[in-house]
């Protein structure tokens, strides 16, 4: 029997684990109307914490309700897009008047060439057309109960922020018009933050945020239960137990430690039941796998300095000091303090009582130790952080 676990990024999972509240606050922002809080949103957390798969969630809320949804990613063009989606059927053409001449294009916010020239068409123009889009949209349905939500996945300091303005602008108007609309924004809490600071998106800074955590070892346990119990195997107290504890609360890892042990036990002819055995290797297979899939990325997307913070958090055998770090970096504190407060804002560490802190993330003190192992055999992983450090410090 095939696998019921999605160890795949934005997979919808076979029991969305711990997000229950934050659909149901949603969805009552949806049957309040317009003006509810939560119908403008931001959905954010680490990377694998499930921003996806809750954006798919909240899609299945409205659609529901018959709602026309528009999942996009922030990524360049999107507006176009969106504007594409909402109206397929005509080709719009725009004409616009510039004082030299007149001319076509085929979107509003494509690039149109004029001789050589190349001339990027007006962002308010383009806020003008995505606002006709979706209020055209919504005259086409029955507003009292029908609406539109957009959701736009990965926002960070990538997205093109010309087009993030008209959308915000356009959606700003929306809003203000008291159209049946709901918006959600997905991504990472430092890029969004990066975003949302821009001066023309102040009204973005008021919006609701779903801040996504690890969930409960509890619905972690029961979850195993149900998804093995419900596609026809079993499993004892004992392994639902060590599966559950590995994850750490990490929904990534609920997947992948689950699909692993499932496979193990299909290989070894354990039709009706995952063993022991089956849960030990998938464990290990799943550790291996979280570090190429998960740990990896995300260190490697973070500035130098913060990584090196993470290195030496990881000498430590459980939570790091952060006083002890500061001197291990040989800064000050205060220096040290900036990097601490970027990697709990992003969830890459938590608080762990006073002065110390310790790694959110399953398994990230194993992967940087074997990083480290990896990468450059001659340096342990105290002269890695250290040489990253010096270089940094010397830009
Ligand atoms: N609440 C949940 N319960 C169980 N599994 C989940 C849950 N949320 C997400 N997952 C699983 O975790 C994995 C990652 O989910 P998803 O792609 O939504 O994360 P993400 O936060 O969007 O990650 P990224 O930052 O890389 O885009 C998927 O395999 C998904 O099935
Ligand atoms: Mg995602």
């Amino acid at each position: 029997m095939k696998s019921p676990f999605k160890p795949t990024a934005g997979c919808q999972p076979p029991v969305l684990v711990g997000r229950n509240q934050d659909i149901e606050n949603f969805r009552m922002a949806i049957e309040e109307g317009p003006g509810a809080p939560e119908r403008l949103l931001f959905v954010t957390g680490a990377r694998g914490i499930g921003k996806t798969v809750m954006l798919n969630a909240l899609s299945h809320v409205v659609e529901e309700q018959r709602w026309v949804v528009v999942n996009e990613t922030a990524a360049r063009g999107f507006v176009s897009r969106i504007i594409k989606e909402l109206e397929p059927a005509q080709q719009r053409k725009i004409s616009y008047t510039l004082p030299s001449a007149t001319f076509e294009v085929p979107f509003a916010g494509a690039q149109a060439t004029v001789g050589l020239e190349q001339l990027q068409v007006d962002s308010s123009l383009e806020s003008l057309d995505i606002r006709h889009a979706i209020a055209n949209k919504l005259d086409q349905l029955d507003e009292d109960h029908q609406g539109v939500l957009i959701t736009l996945d990965e926002l960070g300091a990538e997205s093109p922020m010309e087009e993030v303005r008209s959308f915000a602008t356009a959606i700003q108007h929306l809003i203000r018009e008291e159209r049946n609309i709901a918006v959600v924004f997905a991504g990472i809490p430092g890029m969004v933050d990066d975003v949302i600071n821009d001066k023309i998106l102040t009204f973005l800074r008021r919006a609701e945020r779903f801040h996504l955590r690890n969930v409960r070892n509890e619905d972690v346990w029961s979850a195993f239960e149900r998804t093995i119990s419900d596609n026809g195997k079993r499993a004892d107290y004992d392994v639902l137990n060590a599966l559950t504890l590995v994850t750490h609360g990490y929904p990534f890892m609920i997947q992948l430690v689950g699909h692993q042990a499932w496979r193990a036990s299909e290989s070894a002819g354990h039709e009706t039941e995952i063993t022991m055995e089956d849960a030990q290797l998938g464990i290990e297979r799943a550790r291996d796998r979280i570090g190429e899939l998960v740990n990896g990325p995300a260190v490697d997307s973070l500035p130098a300095m913060a990584r090196a913070y993470l290195m030496l958090m990881a000498l430590d055998d459980g939570p790091s000091s952060t006083g002890e770090l500061a001197s291990r970096m040989r800064k000050t504190p205060q220096y040290a303090s900036v990097y601490r407060a970027r990697l709990i804002r992003e969830d890459y560490i938590k608080p762990a009582g006073r002065g110390y802190v310790e790694f959110t993330m399953p398994f990230m003190r194993e992967y940087l130790r074997q990083y480290a192992a990896f990468n450059q055999l001659e340096q342990n992983l105290e002269d890695m952080a250290m040489s990253i450090i010096e270089e940094a410090s010397e830009r």
